[in-house]
């Protein structure tokens, strides 16, 4: 296996493996769990394998999950069908920067993409390394975010197009989950900036040591976050991968963001997503 970096900060592809012999293969997994740790998202052409063998090779990670807004494939469960085309409803929610499901109590893992179909040209996807996104952080702003909480919802993002009563339902069953801005990756202990488009607001910004008179609470609390999330949109932070038909990527989403360029309607794109499921925030 050959593991070539594509940028300085995140990224790398991996040459001359097949994803569907790591479903047996403990060793070549290992190898392949312990690059994706170190460059947060791996990339690899050619990968010809089957749905089940999709499903196989990220179940090695863990259990997969389904989405309750984005439909999986029936015979396969857990494996989410990201299929646009011009007849799509215009329901474009992976052309912003996210870490993916953030609003649940425990967020995915990772998840492994294969590209089905892709447009001739456009439809790239793009990622952020938020370890990085925090060690360049000011010292002033990474002590006034230290101990700050945030609330992230699929209310405000999925459910925002819903009719109010399915708005509800949705709210009810994925109620808001809260997390630590800062949180520590479970297996290297680096310190990782945990807030994305899901991220709607602090819960414990407004005390005494931040806030004059109340009417600091909402500017003051809002245009820190926004600052926050935008770190992803630095170029030096961000590797851009160009699809091809069974073009793989694999992701640790406690440690990205990522974002589908929606350059391409009224083209065809089709991609498959095996969610694995993640652990809760510290
Ligand atoms: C996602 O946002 O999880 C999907 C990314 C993509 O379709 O490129």
């Amino acid at each position: 296996m050959r593991v070539e970096p594509l940028t300085c900060s995140i990224g790398a592809e991996l040459i001359g493996v097949k994803l569907a012999d790591a479903v047996h293969d403990a060793a070549l997994f290992d190898e392949i769990k312990k690059e994706l740790i170190r460059h947060r998202v791996l990339f690899l052409r050619d990968q010809d394998f089957s749905r089940a063998e999709h499903v196989a090779f990220a179940r090695r990670f863990g259990e997969l999950e389904d989405h309750p807004v984005v439909g999986s494939d029936p015979e396969h469960p857990g494996l989410v069908r990201i299929y646009k085309s011009p007849d799509s409803p215009p329901d474009r929610y992976e052309n912003a920067w996210h870490t993916d499901a953030t609003w649940r109590e425990k967020p995915p893992f990772g998840c492994v993409l294969r590209c089905v179909e892709c447009p001739p040209v456009g439809g790239d996807t793009m990622w952020a390394n938020m370890v990085l996104a925090y060690e360049q952080l000011p010292d002033h702003v990474k002590t006034q975010i230290e101990d700050l909480r945030a609330r992230h919802s699929i209310e405000s993002t999925f459910g925002a197009a819903m009719p109010i009563e399915k708005r509800l339902a949705l709210k009810a069953q994925y109620p808001d989950a809260e997390h630590p801005v800062v949180r520590t990756h479970p297996d290297t202990g680096e310190k990782v900036l945990f807030v994305n488009g899901f991220t709607t607001h602090f819960t414990n910004f407004h005390t005494p040591d931040r806030i004059r008179y109340g009417q600091d609470a909402n500017p003051g609390g809002a245009l820190l976050l926004s600052y926050l999330i935008s770190q992803a949109y630095i170029p030096e932070h961000q590797v851009r991968w160009r699809w091809k038909k069974n073009s793989v990527a694999i992701w640790d989403n406690r440690s990205t963001q990522h974002y589908a360029v929606m350059d391409y309607p009224p083209c065809v794109r089709q991609m498959e997503r095996a969610g694995i499921v993640g652990e809760k925030v510290f």
